[in-house]
């Protein structure tokens, strides 16, 4: 069956990859992002449908529900990132820079999926997934992107009790530190990314694809029981029990 796919977060790094993966599999994949131009060129590469939406924009999200036809079966909530990478905001006192950077990262990382999700949940169809993307850096001393990626994790797992009835599962993928990415805006020095990948079990970076295999499993009939669970994949940066 050709399932229809919704990849928010889709024209670079982890979003492209899952959207080519969906995409190589058959699946009808719809990505989103910010930049147009970057997103219509993955769209044209990858043969997949874009919409420019921005996800912590409750009218644009709106818009993007209206576009998108009228059944889904996978939604990956991607969009997001570290957004104390972003240049500073200028003139604001100190306490307001601390309120708006706060904001940016909870915006960008737990509003945005939670916004997607709100719009389009009634059009999934049973036998659907909603996978949501987190990060090791809520597992560790953390700012407001670690505290945002583990505020999305709980709302994740809350998100599968309510859409479990429905036929719906809900998880949470969970990325050590992946290369190939733009998540770090150039920022990453050669001695902190020796240190993430020496934290690792098996010594390497992670890769996009590890990502978009685990994205594709737990959207595979083999994956419906499990849900509500987050899914670390970071080489044994991070364990559990
Ligand atoms: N790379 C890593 O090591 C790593 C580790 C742990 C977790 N993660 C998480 O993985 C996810 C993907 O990041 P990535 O590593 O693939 O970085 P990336 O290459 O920077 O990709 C981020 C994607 O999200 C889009 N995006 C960002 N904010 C958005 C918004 N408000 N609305 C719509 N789209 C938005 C970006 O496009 P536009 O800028 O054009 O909107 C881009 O398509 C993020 O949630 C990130 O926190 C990454």
């Amino acid at each position: 069956m050709t399932r229809t796919v919704l990849v928010t977060g889709g024209s670079t790094g982890l979003g492209k990859a899952v959207a080519a993966r969906f995409r190589a599999a058959g699946d009808t994949v719809v990505i989103t992002a910010r930049d147009a131009g970057k997103l219509a060129a993955t769209a044209a590469e990858l043969d997949v449908r874009a919409i420019t939406c921005d996800a912590t924009d409750p009218g644009q999200v709106a818009r993007l529900a209206d576009d998108l036809g009228p059944e889904l079966d996978v939604l990956v909530n991607m969009a997001g990132g570290n957004t104390d990478l972003d240049p500073p905001r200028a003139g604001l006192s100190p306490l307001d820079a601390v309120a708006a950077a706060w904001r940016a990262n909870l915006d960008a990382n737990l509003l945005s999926a939670v916004l997607t999700t709100a719009a389009v949940l009634d059009r999934m169809r049973p036998g659907g997934t909603v996978i949501n993307v987190g990060s090791i850096g809520a597992e560790f001393a953390s700012s407001s992107y670690g505290a945002s990626k583990a505020a999305l994790a709980s709302w994740s797992a809350g998100l599968s009790s309510e859409v479990g009835p429905k036929g719906l599962t809900a998880n949470l993928i969970s990325p050590g530190y992946i290369a190939e990415t733009e998540f770090f805006k150039g920022q990453l020095s050669d001695q902190r990314r020796a240190a993430l990948i020496e934290a690792t079990h098996n010594g390497r970076a992670g890769h996009p694809d590890d990502i978009a295999e685990t994205a594709y499993f737990l959207a595979s009939a083999g994956a419906r029981h499990i849900t509500g669970q987050t899914l670390h994949v970071n080489g044994g940066a991070f364990t559990t029990r």
